[in-house]
């Protein structure tokens, strides 16, 4: 089946291609639940979710109600969720929790949402002015390979790092990070980030593929781009198919999110359409632009990132 392409990572395990984003405001349990069957049904295996999406009861609930059926046996799903700011201080609890809104005995893949910590009782996606701590990845990241060494997750990794916080963490991490999952699509290429991942063997994975159109936050912008357009045009594809099939090209797994049934077809569809150096060269034109900037995270006084461009590292 399509869905199962997969990648292998750093640490022996194999994670589908395609992920199935399942972040949607509002958050709607019931609408997640039916989304998450369907995809099942179409043959979606790799589901990421995050503490701070609210999806993680409706999508344990989905996924257990087909493994209840017979539908689908636990080991054939990769599962992501995230560990959010506030619960730096302690990895191993916060996973527990997680494990018991999705009522499953371990994850696949435990990532550090963003190389951000906040305070204890930060439960919201905009922290306030005050909600942020110092960061301490060392202690952070060895929670995380607690919950590894616990057999709470099958895999570690981290989202939304820079090229220098890979290098930073490589330092001094038992076991480095299998994945850093990123936005990354036809307008944000990861160019030195890829670099840098590729070189340590950790997998990129893309967030946002299409840009994330229909998001408050999000763009139309790589879908309507007249590139973009054009190559779907000369291969009898779409657009979002050619921004999937662009990141799988790169070597990058895409997460993306639909909630419709043809779309979610769709997007399953970029796996059958070819571009070729010619339609690649000309992506490369595409001027760039960050649609998922993280400013929440940067203020003046409490924030350890002061400006934009401390929290990416300059890579915006
Ligand atoms: N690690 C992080 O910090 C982070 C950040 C952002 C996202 N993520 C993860 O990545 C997932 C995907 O990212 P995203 O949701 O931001 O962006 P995205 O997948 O690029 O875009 C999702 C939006 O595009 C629409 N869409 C999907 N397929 C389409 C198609 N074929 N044609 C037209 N529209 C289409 C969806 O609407 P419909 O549902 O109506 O189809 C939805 O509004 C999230 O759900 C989440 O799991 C992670």
């Amino acid at each position: 089946m399509r869905c199962n392409h997969h990648v292998r990572l750093n640490c022996g395990i194999t994670m589908p291609l395609i992920g199935f984003g399942t972040y949607s405001y509002p958050n709607d349990n019931k609408t997640t639940q039916i989304a998450v069957q369907n995809a099942l049904e179409l043959g979606y295996r790799h589901f990421d979710t995050a503490k701070i999406y609210g999806s993680e009861p409706a999508l344990g609930k989905a996924l257990n109600k087909a493994i209840y059926r017979g539908e689908i046996q636990r080991e054939e799903i990769f599962l992501t969720s995230k560990l959010w700011g506030s619960d730096h201080h302690d990895p191993v609890s916060a996973l527990k929790r997680t494990l018991k809104n999705l009522d499953m005995e371990y994850l696949d893949m435990y990532l550090v949402h963003w190389p951000v910590k906040l305070k204890p009782w930060v439960n919201y996606p905009v922290p306030n002015e005050d909600d942020f701590e110092n960061l301490d990845l060392e202690t952070t990241w060895a929670g995380m390979e607690k919950c590894l060494e616990m057999g709470l997750c099958r895999s570690i990794g981290v989202s939304n790092f820079s090229s220098s916080k890979i290098e930073w963490l490589l330092d001094f991490a038992n076991t480095p990070p299998a994945v850093n999952q990123v936005e990354m699509h036809p307008m944000w290429r990861q160019r030195k980030l890829r670099k840098i991942c590729g070189k340590h063997n950790i997998h990129v994975s893309a967030y946002s593929p299409l840009g994330g159109p229909g998001n408050a936050w999000g763009s139309t912008a790589v879908v309507n781009h007249p590139i973009i357009q054009s190559i779907a045009f000369k291969h009898n594809a779409t657009p979002p198919q050619v921004a999937l099939k662009w990141g799988l090209l790169k070597g990058s797994s895409v997460i993306v999110k639909s909630f419709n049934d043809e779309r979610m077809e769709e997007n399953i569809g970029s796996f059958d359409i070819n571009l070729d150096g010619e339609d690649m060269l000309e992506i490369e034109k595409m001027e760039e632009m960050k649609i998922m900037r993280g400013e929440f995270h940067v203020n003046e006084t409490t924030s350890p990132y002061k400006t934009i461009e401390e929290l990416w590292d300059d890579e915006i």
